[in-house]
């Protein structure tokens, strides 16, 4: 009980602006294999962790290469709590408004794409959809961020992939990153965090961090801010 404490009441404090990532990886750093197969990289501990995890934030983020290889229900369900607003990251509009969370009835949804893709009044099977201004790469972290702030959602938890992760994270978004690592080798696949190259080891980021042991897993938790 008292690690329960440890672990989750620190990150149900702040009421302000707070953006946690997660990622379950490999030994090797990775999230899935190829061709995205990825049930399950971790143990159970990290799964309702991650449920845990749903039910204290107010929208859940996902990339659209998880929504397009998982169809993932996003919803609390292997603890009690309310489900968050899913958010789905499709700047170009490529996921098919088949996949069940854009018609399930199941929590209220968004589809973030950039704003050239958005007519008025326009909807992604149920999902309300939300332009948000490009950057140099793709759709900007900090425009999502004000987009889902003016709406009421301050507390954000990113459940992957990696690219989507990676992201927030060049963009200095992350106020914490839970990486959990399993003792398994994959020896390929989809990496969890990519930046940009550096030369020096120096230039690696170096957070403070938290460990919990998972069951066979451990959960790295990194902090960046506050
Ligand atoms: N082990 C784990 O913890 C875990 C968690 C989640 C998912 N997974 C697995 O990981 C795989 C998917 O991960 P992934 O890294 O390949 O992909 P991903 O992060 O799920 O999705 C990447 C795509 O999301 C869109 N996107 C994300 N951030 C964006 C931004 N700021 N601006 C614009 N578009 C953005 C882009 O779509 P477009 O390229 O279409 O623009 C991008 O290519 C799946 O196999 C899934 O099963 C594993």
């Amino acid at each position: 009980m008292a690690e329960l404490f440890q672990l989750y009441l620190p990150l149900c404090e702040p009421q302000r602006p707070f953006m946690v990532g997660h990622l379950g990886q490999s030994l090797d750093g990775r999230i899935a294999t190829e061709s995205g197969a990825s049930h399950y990289v971790t143990g159970p501990v990290d799964i309702r962790h991650n449920h845990r995890m749903r039910a204290l934030f107010d929208a859940i983020i996902v990339g659209a290469g998880t929504a397009v290889h998982d169809d993932p229900q996003l919803t609390v369900r292997e603890c009690e709590g309310d489900s968050p607003i899913r958010v789905v990251i499709d700047a170009e509009r490529r996921l098919s408004a088949d996949l069940k969370l854009f018609h399930d009835a199941a929590a209220p949804t968004l589809l973030l794409c950039a704003e050239d893709k958005v007519n008025d009044g326009d909807r992604h099977g149920n999902a309300e959809v939300v332009g948000i201004e490009r950057d140099a790469e793709s759709l900007s972290p900090h425009a999502i961020k004000a987009a889902l702030g003016a709406r009421g959602l301050l507390r954000l938890y990113v459940e992957g992939g990696g690219v989507t992760v990676s992201r927030f994270l060049k963009a200095g978004c992350l106020d914490r990153l839970q990486v959990t690592v399993s003792p398994l080798i994959i020896g390929s696949g989809r990496p969890a965090i990519v930046l940009p190259e550096v030369t020096s080891l120096t230039e690696g980021l170096r957070p403070a961090v938290r460990r919990f042991d998972f069951g066979d897993d451990i959960m790295f938790e990194c902090r960046f801010h506050g």
